[in-house]
């Protein structure tokens, strides 16, 4: 009998406890969450609620449960060294130490590491702990430039000239802002093009890639507002996006490979977890925005939906380092997932509202993200609340089914209509299209 341990309680370790419960293999499923998620309850022996920073109690509700695979789902952990807690319990736990999980936690580290070790795919930055010197990087950068606060914000500490800050003036305030809240930055140069997200499983020096996904991180439609942790996704049959070529993928992957080599040697210590590369293809190639330690929320979602192989056997090999012997498949078909979120969602919203879930259709899979369950009432707790997946022949299909399915669901909320739609991802392909001189087909 295998004891797993889930580490998180939202929509990401919602379905790593549906496919590790699903697994053919005996086991018994623990979670400690932030909070009891109504899609992880059921499948759980226990479910504790607690602080996930606090490592003695979480070590110690492992030991009491005789616990031998943990999983841990968010980043927070990973930041405060949860792994390397189990590392000294000897409990095998996927999910990276504190040192690796850097490559997440501080965007200055991974830009330092991108340049020593060579690996393509950089781009000018410079790391900043005070506002010396920042006016005369801003006026370099011109009108392209990007800050990014040095540290672990939940996707909400980035900010791009022209869209979020209109001059020099408004850059420093937001600088200055980040200092007060102890916070170092990075000043980045803005690019401009296509982002993708290609994330690998990373079991020491073997890796496997998983299929290539599409986030939207801004809250509105048309990529207007501010930047979210996400508010959906979509991956296509070809395991590629429609206007990424296969040489593109390979050359993100070895960019994945050359990262897990480098931080590991950096380190000195074996990475045993999720490896989730941010790209932008652009007019120069494939760049870097961001690295992460983790499962992409809600990436996972698209990506555990289309898995085949038994994602427990998947996660013994991980940590037994026989990866590469296990078949590893993924299911050649289109994947649209969209978060419901409260109204006002990110920057003025408002807690506690109350969402009802009726009768879904088969080709629709919910999973809880931020809902508490009140008695029979479902809460929104404040953030991304709830996802909905579709897997289908095509994209299109995919959204048309979870716009199908969204008659069922009552409650203030909103949600990106515009992600999977055709006319976006024709937008999309006409702009690498113009940007790189390529001849992507429309859909
Ligand atoms: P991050 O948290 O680093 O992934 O940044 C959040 C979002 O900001 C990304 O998904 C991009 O849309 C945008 N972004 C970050 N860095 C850059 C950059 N250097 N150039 C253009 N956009 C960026
Ligand atoms: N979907 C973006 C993230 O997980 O950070």
């Amino acid at each position: 009998m295998i004891n797993i341990l889930i580490i998180g309680s939202g929509a990401r370790e919602h379905i790593l406890a549906k496919r590790l419960f699903a697994s053919k293999l005996p086991k018994t499923l623990y979670c400690f969450g932030t909070n009891y998620n109504p899609g992880i309850l059921p499948l759980c022996k226990v479910f504790t609620v607690g602080k996930l920073t606090d490592n003695k109690a979480i070590v110690i509700f492992a030991k009491q449960q005789a616990i031998n695979l943990v999983i841990i789902g968010p980043e927070l952990p990973l930041a405060t060294g949860l792994a390397d807690a189990f590392q000294v319990a000897n409990i095998s736990c996927i999910g990276p130490t504190q040192c690796l999980a850097q490559i997440e936690t501080s965007k200055g580290f991974t830009r330092d590491l991108l340049k020593r070790y060579n690996i393509p795919g950089s781009l000018e930055y410079y790391r900043f702990k005070q506002l010396d010197g920042v006016l005369t990087q801003l006026q370099k950068f011109g009108t392209h430039y990007v800050i990014k606060a040095d540290g672990l914000m939940g996707g909400k500490g980035v900010k791009l000239s022209g869209e979020h800050l209109a001059n020099h003036q408004e850059a420093l305030a937001y600088c200055q802002e980040l200092l007060n809240s102890q916070s170092g930055f990075v000043l980045e140069e803005k690019l401009i093009g296509e982002e993708f997200s290609l994330l690998s499983f990373v079991s020491g020096s073997q890796l496997i890639h998983m299929p290539a996904v599409q986030d939207h991180k801004r809250a509105f439609e048309n990529d207007q507002g501010p930047n979210t942790g996400g508010m959906g996704t979509y991956s296509a049959a070809s395991h590629a996006l429609p206007f990424l070529s296969q040489q593109d993928i390979l050359y993100a992957q070895q960019i994945n490979e050359q990262v897990a080599k480098a931080l590991q040697k950096e380190c000195q210590v074996t990475y045993m977890g999720i490896l989730y590369g941010s790209f932008i293809k652009t007019a120069q190639g494939i760049k870097i925005i961001e690295f992460n330690a983790r499962f992409g929320d809600p990436e996972v979602i698209n990506l555990l939906t289309l898995l085949k192989t038994d994602f427990l056997e998947l996660c013994l090999a991980l940590v037994n380092k026989t990866l590469s012997q296990l078949p590893i498949e993924f299911e050649k078909a289109a994947t649209v997932c969209k978060y419901l979120v409260p109204r006002g969602y990110p920057d003025q919203v408002r807690k506690g509202l109350t969402i009802t879930i009726g009768c879904l259709p088969e080709n629709v899979e919910l999973y809880y993200g931020a809902i508490d369950q009140q008695n029979d009432k479902l809460i929104m707790t404040g953030s991304r609340a709830v996802a909905l997946v579709s897997k289908a022949d095509s994209i299109q299909q995919a959204a048309t089914n979870i716009e199908l399915a969204l008659s069922a669901i009552h409650g203030e909320y909103f949600y990106r209509k515009d992600i999977g739609s055709t006319k976006l991802i024709n937008q999309r392909i006409a702009h690498i299209n113009q940007l790189c001189h390529q001849d992507y087909k429309l859909l």
